[in-house]
């Protein structure tokens, strides 16, 4: 145990695993992809995967962490269930393509805040140019990946999660600010009605599949990294109310991420909403001129601030996705934990590389893929994306259900949630966990799966 860190109490446990859900996929995607996905319609299905389908596969996550004190691959072995070993490598295989490209986007922020910090709002008309510049941005990304590395290593992820309980409230506050702030723009009313009222003829299979990708990477599910969390949680901890916490508290902070951000939209677009389903691009674009236009000091201050507070955010989620391979090649490989991190980082960073060419350097990997007919080609990055979030995830979320229903049967796991909560049995909660995982997450992922492919 001692070679794997461990949380001391039940609140390290809370604040680490909400400090792995919150972090870039409620600021930087979940904007970006509801203004792809056509607005509230979007946020509806995305809420739908987040309540009714996720928490189910966060509760199983945590309680075969708890159970097996492993990582996924090796939870599932130790189970007594040798075969579905297999079912924990597509998820330590999502984590380290979730962090190759994660870690490129890490970078950005931090870019941003060291361009910010001299008053250069610029930078968001100049977004294109700024991602082109490998060297630049390469080095942003090494500087993250090593930040990564060296707090896994040193298994001191205590003192992060500990800080982010001053960092992240302090992150929230100003995110409400900004909300306050962009509802008193020209066109805000426009904006909330893009992001509140739904037009359900955006309502699109790829759109579904999207948000349902979005709610597992944000709240970073279906790739055992809550398994591997769940083996430091207490015997006496309630599971059902730590997942239920996290899950609003992730939900929550993307929610008023959209609020700050569609008035702000359009502000900028006149009322049209153009641009809005720009992509991955659409939070740098848009906030640096949103925060000069809060006077020069002020614009500095606010600015440089928020993207110091979201690269924060991001680290306690790179610490998370980093501990997933680390945590299998050293129960695994009974390799070292210190030599095991600088392997894996080093890899990933690696694997990196052609995320961080496909934003305009390299146009082999920034039109990586081109549909037949369609006129926008997608990049490595987009691709790498789409293939971990909506289909890989999404999977391990299935997967997840079915192993705990009809490998380790859900009697088991109604035995390990009840052990930190005494009146589980019979309760309505457990009737539809229940329910969830034996029915409902296999049939509705495992579909999604397929229409999706
Ligand atoms: N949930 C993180 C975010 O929203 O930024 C990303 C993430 C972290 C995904 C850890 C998966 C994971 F295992």
């Amino acid at each position: 145990m001692s070679n794997r860190g461990s949380f001391s109490n039940k609140l390290g446990f809370i604040l680490a695993a909400a400090g792995s859900a919150v972090g870039l996929g409620n600021i930087w995607s979940f904007p970006f992809e509801v203004g792809a996905g056509g607005g509230a319609a979007f946020l509806l299905v995305y809420l739908f995967f987040c309540f009714i389908l996720c928490f189910p596969v966060m509760v199983t996550e945590i309680a075969i962490g708890r159970k097996t004190q492993l990582n996924p691959a090796g939870a599932y072995e130790a189970l007594g269930f040798k075969k579905w070993r297999i079912l924990g490598l597509p998820g330590i295989i999502s984590g380290v393509v979730i962090l190759s490209f994660y870690n490129v986007v890490a970078g950005w922020a931090f870019g941003f805040f060291i361009e910010l910090l001299t008053g250069h709002f610029e930078i968001g008309s100049q977004f294109s140019t700024f991602i082109k510049d490998v060297f630049k941005v390469g080095l942003y990304a090494m500087v993250f990946m090593f930040a990564t590395a060296f707090i896994v290593s040193k298994g001191v992820s205590g003192g992060i999660e500990r800080a982010s309980k001053i960092l992240m409230p302090t992150l929230i506050t100003m995110i409400l600010g900004l909300v306050v702030y962009s509802l008193t723009l020209d066109h805000a009313f426009e904006g909330i009605k893009f992001y509140l009222v739904p037009d359900f003829s955006e309502l699109t299979l790829s759109v579904m599949g999207n948000a349902m990708g979005q709610a597992f990477f944000s709240l970073s599910l279906g790739m055992g990294a809550l398994i591997t969390y769940g083996s430091y949680v207490g015997k006496n901890d309630n599971i059902v109310t730590s997942a239920a916490f996290i899950t609003l508290a992730d939900v929550g902070i993307a929610f008023i991420a959209g609020l700050m951000m569609f008035p702000m939209v359009a502000y900028l677009t006149d009322g049209t909403m153009e641009g809005a389903g720009q992509g991955a691009g659409l939070i740098f674009t848009v906030l640096p001129g949103a925060f000069e236009s809060l006077g020069p000091l002020l614009g500095v201050v606010i600015g440089s601030l928020f993207f110091l507070l979201l690269s924060f955010a991001a680290l306690t989620s790179t610490v998370s996705l980093l501990e997933v391979p680390v945590a299998y090649i050293v129960d695994e490989k009974k390799i070292k934990r210190n030599r095991a991190v600088w392997i894996m980082a080093t890899i990933i960073f690696v694997l990196g590389i052609p995320s961080l060419l496909s934003n305009g350097y390299s146009g082999f990997f920034s039109s990586f893929i081109t549909y037949v007919g369609a006129e926008n080609a997608t990049s490595f990055m987009d691709f790498a994306q789409n293939v971990a979030n909506d289909t890989f995830l999404p999977l391990g979320g299935c997967l997840i259900s079915i192993f705990a229903a009809y490998a380790w049967k859900t009697k088991n796991l109604n035995e390990e949630i009840a052990l930190g909560y005494p009146n589980y049995m019979g309760s309505f909660i457990q009737k539809y966990l229940n329910f969830a995982v034996t029915i409902l997450c296999p049939l509705v992922l495992g579909t999604m799966f397929l229409l999706t492919l």
